[in-house]
């Protein structure tokens, strides 16, 4: 490996500057160069490519988003469209990559590595934590900690009014960001995609607590749940329980932002100094992952193939055990 290209591709995620850097100066110490390639594989389309230096990832560890700026990109998915990327890869002379992102990214990184023999290494950059292979994502600890911020800030004015409150995150079909975030924020009830709830049964729970005299109460809603989000649910638990005025608050895209936190920091650290190190060593179409603070790697194959349930049974019982 002579000159490493680096990305970030699909959704953004915090903790992903944080990760280029470590990409970058790992790369350098080593003696390889780095090019960093904007707008994910459609700048790879583009030939949208910046050469970078030590200098150029200064003061961005504490920086939300990504410098590379990302993209959800449909054209890499045609042959035609993989083959201009590599052409452009090869006149920047660039033969190795690092790819970060969630599944989707993971994806064309499987497809293009075997089509064109380029060894990859991905780092899992998603606020969902839905990945195999890791117990964590760059960013799911930001953002539970953002949701967490904003559960507390609601219950304020949900206690000050005797309110029931709807509260909907992100997650897509992980539970993970609403099952940690409802536990540390207090939540009442936890609506989850890994187990359904019925409305009728959230109804007894939320009427056990107004009896117990609770006066005021918090829903979480994950995005992905079955019953069709936050304002569905609202609008089914008031025909029939009108204990409290209830309020829906979907708290959306700025789960997405933010400051990293220190952990995903150093997550971030320790994923992108490992990624450089495992393309040196000569491995390819492996995902970094992070399993009971150990680092470690999983194929890619796996990591796209696989679904992990990160609810433990434990998790679900303390949610339903201290709600009340
Ligand atoms: O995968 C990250 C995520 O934020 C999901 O939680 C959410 O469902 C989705 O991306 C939103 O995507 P977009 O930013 O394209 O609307």
């Amino acid at each position: 490996i002579n000159r490493i290209g680096v990305f970030t591709s699909g959704g953004d995620s915090p903790g992903m500057n944080a990760a280029i850097r470590a990409v970058v100066r790992t790369a350098l110490y080593k003696n390889k160069q780095v090019t960093g390639i904007y707008h994910g594989y459609q700048g790879m389309m583009d030939g949208d490519f910046i050469p970078m230096e030590s200098r150029s990832v200064s003061n961005i560890i504490q920086l939300g988003g990504t410098i590379l700026k990302t993209a959800r990109c449909l054209p890499f998915r045609t042959v035609e469209g993989r083959a201009q990327a590599y052409k452009n890869l090869v006149e920047a002379g660039i033969d190795g990559l690092v790819a970060i992102g969630g599944d989707g990214t993971f994806t064309g990184a499987e497809i293009f590595s075997r089509e064109y023999d380029i060894p990859v290494v991905c780092i899992p950059g998603t606020i969902d934590n839905d990945l195999y292979g890791t117990d964590y994502t760059l960013g799911y600890d930001t953002a539970t900690n953002t949701v967490i911020e904003a559960i507390d800030k609601i219950r304020d004015t949900a206690a000050s009014h005797d309110r029931l409150f709807f509260i909907e995150v992100m997650g897509r079909d992980s539970g993970c960001i609403a099952l940690n975030a409802g536990i540390a924020g207090g939540a009442e009830a936890i609506l989850l995609p890994e187990k359904a709830t019925a409305i009728d049964d959230l109804i007894q729970h939320l009427s056990k607590g107004a009896r117990q005299q609770k006066s005021s109460s918090i829903v979480i809603v994950a995005e992905g749940d079955h019953n069709g989000g936050a304002y569905n649910v609202a609008k089914r638990v008031k025909e029939k329980f009108s204990h409290y005025d209830a309020k829906v608050s979907i708290l959306g895209h700025l789960q997405r932002g933010g400051s990293p936190s220190s952990f995903d920091r150093v997550l971030a650290s320790r994923m992108g100094y490992a990624a450089v190190n495992q393309l040196i060593a000569g491995n390819t179409r492996i995902m970094i992952g992070m399993r009971g603070n150990e680092i470690c790697t999983t194929p890619l194959e796996e990591a796209i193939n696989n679904k992990e349930y990160k609810l433990s049974e434990d998790m679900l019982e303390i949610a339903e055990v201290l709600s009340l």
